[in-house]
Formats: C-alpha cells, sequence, structure tokens
C-alpha cells in the first residue's frame, strides 16, 4: 500500500497516540505467568502486541480484547507451572520484543518450544539470548549457529548467573530477568549503558524482589507467585515523536500530545529535540502504571544542529529515523554516533533511513555506526519506500507533511505494527489546515 502526503498550510491540533509498545508487551507477558486476572487500558493492539498476546494463548492462556485501537485487554494468568507446551510454532511475526521476552519466560518451562517470525524478524541476531539463556542452564538452539530465528528452546532447572550484557539492550535484560524470576539463586545483570527500565518496573510492582545497584540489577528467584497488574498503559513516546519532529519543522504547527510516557530511560528524543532549540513544554507530570506520563505540546521551531551519541542513544533508540527526518532539515552538520545497533533493528536503519531521505534529496551520509546529516533548507518530497520497517515508514512520512511537493511512501501498511490509526492521525491533523 503507497500513501500520498502533501504539506498542509497548518499543522495544528492534539493527537492522542496509541499504548506504548514496550510496555503493552511487558503487561502481557508478566500477567500472564502472574497468578490471576488483570485488566490493562489502553492495550496497544497493533501487529507486535497481537503476536505476543497469540503465542500467549498457544501457551495455554486466556486472554480476551475490547474495542479496537485503545483497547481493554483481559487477561487470566496462569501462574508460573500454568503454561503449556504449544501445538506448533510459536510466530512473533515482526516483533523482536516477542520474541526475546518470551524466549526468556520459556528458558524456564519443561516443554518444548520453536520461535519463528517474518523474513525481517528471522534475519536478526538471537546469540545474544541464546548464549545467556544457555549459562542459566537451558537447552536452546538456532538457525545458522545458533544466531538466528527460528530458535528452539527446551526450558528447565535454570541458575541464576552474573552476566555483563555485551550490547545495551532492554530485549536482553528484560529476557534474563524473566528467566531469572524461575532459577534458583540470584541472577545479577550489569548493562553498558542503562536501556529502558520498564520490566524492571513492573516486577517490582508484582512483588518481585529487584535492585538496582550501580549498573547491576540484581533480581532474587520467585518464592511466591507474581502478582497480577492492572494498569493503563501510557501514550507511546516513540509513536509521539513523529508529531514531534513534524511540529518543530513545519512553520505554522501547534501540536499537543496528551498522556505521553515520559520515562527518562525512553525520553532522550526529548532532550535532545530542546538540545537543538525546540519549542517543547511538558506539562502535568504523573505517574500511571509504575510509569512518568506528561501531556506535552510542541510548536514550530529553529533547530540548530547536534552531536547525538553515547549515553542518550539507548534512550532514543527507536526515534533515529524521526531525528534524522529533523537534521535533514536543520541548516549544519548533526552526527549520529554509538548508534551499531541500528543496523539489526526492523530494517538496517542506517542504511535504509539514509538511502530513502537521500531519494527525497536530503544530503545523508551513511557511517558503520551511525548518519551524519548535512540540513538543508527544503525537501522537495518525491517516492520513497519504508522497506517494511514501520519507523522508516512514518519518519517518511514527517518529510511529506513539511516537504515541497508530493511525498509517497511506498509499504506504507508497515505503519501498523506499532501505530496502526498513524495514516488516519496524519490525515485528520493535516486536515486542519
Ligand atoms: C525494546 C527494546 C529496544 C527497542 C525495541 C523495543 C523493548 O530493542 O529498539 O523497539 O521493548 O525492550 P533493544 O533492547 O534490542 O535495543
Amino acid at each position: 500500500m503507497e500513501q500520498s502526503i502533501r504539506a498542509p498550510r497548518r499543522l495544528r491540533g492534539t493527537v492522542v497516540v496509541p499504548g506504548d509498545k514496550s510496555i503493552s508487551h511487558r503487561a502481557a507477558l508478566l500477567n500472564a505467568v502472574a497468578s490471576g486476572p488483570a485488566v490493562v487500558e489502553n492495550f496497544l493492539q497493533a501487529d507486535d502486541c497481537l503476536a505476543t498476546l497469540e503465542c500467549l494463548r498457544a501457551l495455554g492462556v486466556p486472554w480476551s480484547l475490547e474495542g479496537d485501537g485503545a483497547g481493554r485487554l483481559r487477561i487470566e494468568g496462569v501462574g508460573r507451572g500454568g503454561l503449556r507446551e504449544s501445538e506448533d510454532v510459536l510466530d512473533a511475526r515482526n516483533s523482536g520484543t516477542t520474541m526475546r521476552l518470551l524466549a526468556g519466560v520459556l528458558a524456564g518451562q519443561p516443554f518444548l518450544s520453536i520461535l519463528s517470525g517474518d523474513a525481517s524478524l528471522r534475519s536478526r541476531p538471537m546469540d545474544r539470548i541464546v548464549e545467556p539463556l544457555r549459562a542459566m542452564g537451558a537447552q536452546v538452539w538456532g538457525r545458522a549457529g545458533d544466531s538466528f530465528p527460528p530458535i528452539a528452546i527446551r526450558g528447565g532447572d535454570l541458575r541464576g548467573v552474573r552476566y555483563r550484557l555485551p550490547v545495551a539492550s532492554a530485549q536482553v535484560k528484560s529476557a534474563l530477568l524473566l528467566a531469572g524470576l524461575q532459577a534458583e539463586g540470584e541472577t545479577a545483570i550489569e548493562e553498558p549503558v542503562a536501556t529502558r527500565d520498564h520490566t524492571e518496573r513492573m516486577l517490582q510492582a508484582m512483588g518481585a524482589c529487584l535492585e538496582r545497584e550501580g549498573d547491576a540489577i540484581r533480581l532474587s528467584p520467585l518464592d511466591s507467585e507474581l502478582e497480577p497488574m492492572s494498569l493503563r498503559v501510557p501514550g507511546d513516546i516513540s509513536a509521539a515523536a513523529f508529531w514531534m519532529v513534524a511540529a518543530v519543522l513545519h512553520p505554522d504547527a501547534e501540536i499537543r500530545l496528551p498522556d505521553v510516557g515520559v520515562n527518562p530511560t525512553r525520553s532522550g528524543i526529548i532532550d535532545v529535540l530542546r538540545a537543538m532549540g525546540a519549542d517543547l513544554e511538558i506539562g502535568e507530570e504523573r505517574e500511571q502504571g509504575g510509569e512518568p506520563v506528561a501531556d506535552i505540546v510542541v510548536r514550530s521551531s529553529r533547530l540548530s544542529p547536534a552531536t547525538v551519541g553515547g549515553d542518550v542513544l539507548p534512550r532514543l533508540i527507536d526515534e533515529v529515523p524521526a531525528l534524522a527526518v529533523a537534521a535533514a532539515l536543520t541548516p549544519g552538520r548533526t552526527i549520529v554516533r554509538g548508534a551499531g545497533e541500528l543496523r539489526v533493528k526492523e530494517s538496517d536503519r542506517i542504511a535504509s533511513t539514509a538511502g530513502e531521505l537521500r531519494r527525497l534529496g536530503a544530503r545523508v551520509e551513511e557511517l558503520s555506526d551511525g548518519l551524519a546529516i548535512e540540513g538543508v533548507e527544503q525537501l522537495g518530497g518525491g517516492r520513497c519506500q519504508s522497506h517494511g520497517d514501520h519507523r522508516l515508514a512514518m519518519a517518511l512520512a514527517v518529510v511529506g507533511l513539511v516537504a515541497g511537493g508530493e511525498t509517497i511512501v511506498e509499504g506504507a501498511e508497515a505503519a501498523s505494527v506499532s501505530y496502526p490509526s498513524f495514516w488516519e492521525d496524519l490525515r485528520i491533523l493535516a486536515s486542519h489546515g
């Protein structure tokens, strides 16, 4: 499916972004192994989180969804011992979070599980979970020398380990925490750089014994079942980021984004856009479901280029395509470094972002671990391609909202992986002009 976008004269309005993808996955997975029912409001009903739910159903977890888009998930936790062997391959579709977090749960289950996914997921590295889960005592195999999906797991008696993550990855950290819950003895995980901490927050709220000590997280095995946790999922800052960038770049814009999660391990995009000069207000900070949430207002701004790298990167890892669009229209040189992980996301996001932005007239150079962007005053638009990557599809749409001519995004349906109503929200916002 392709979408055609033209810049509206004005870009003003309110967008209620969908529920956070990372938190929705965790709310489903952790409640599935808790004991008893939970209700998750504003659960993200997008392809990725639906993949997690379908896998859980195949493992014997009952759940139901009400409403569409901002739905309500009712899930019946079966307890740690209540999962049963799936009759079929578990299909994580496009979702790395589904595959890696579920692998952590299944590593402690005494049956065989086979996890696979779409072509993109089957090309993403799994050795990063295979190796530590084996060290904990699970039997795990993967294709191509245990590196890629499908992966097979025969779980069993696990022992806690001390493990330093070789890459900053919340998915790997979370997989090991989920395995550690079922292990004998303590699990300690050291992170080179802090990554999103939704799993830790949720586990603590559900009664697990977990503490942070410097760059290490120490988790004790459960001595009773996890308590179910009902919550309302905050709006996804990674979805809001596209509207933030559209607003700062458009000459006549004011976009309100209510109820957005602003967890400090996720809010790097706010810090970087502000450092570049964005007119971005954060109000009504409060707590929701154990997570900080705020209302955000973003207006047309004059940006300056930036150098982005180091500890902020994991805090905005999914926002680099959107940030690249901001930089492409910010005169001067913006550099993003230390982002080698982007090579193994839903697409090789360094190559795909650079290549597609260049097709739209931007001056973007690919670095081995990032991007060098020479910002220009105006982009003309043109035809471009999502590479089946939801974040790239949406970042390219943002170019369309501010470019001189028509922008056509091919493979636009990819947005449904994390933001099913993206194109509808874009039409509504643009039509106010
Ligand atoms: C996620 C962690 C990040 C992020 C992904 C979601 C999560 O991946 O890119 O979209 O929910 O834990 P890594 O942890 O592999 O960097």
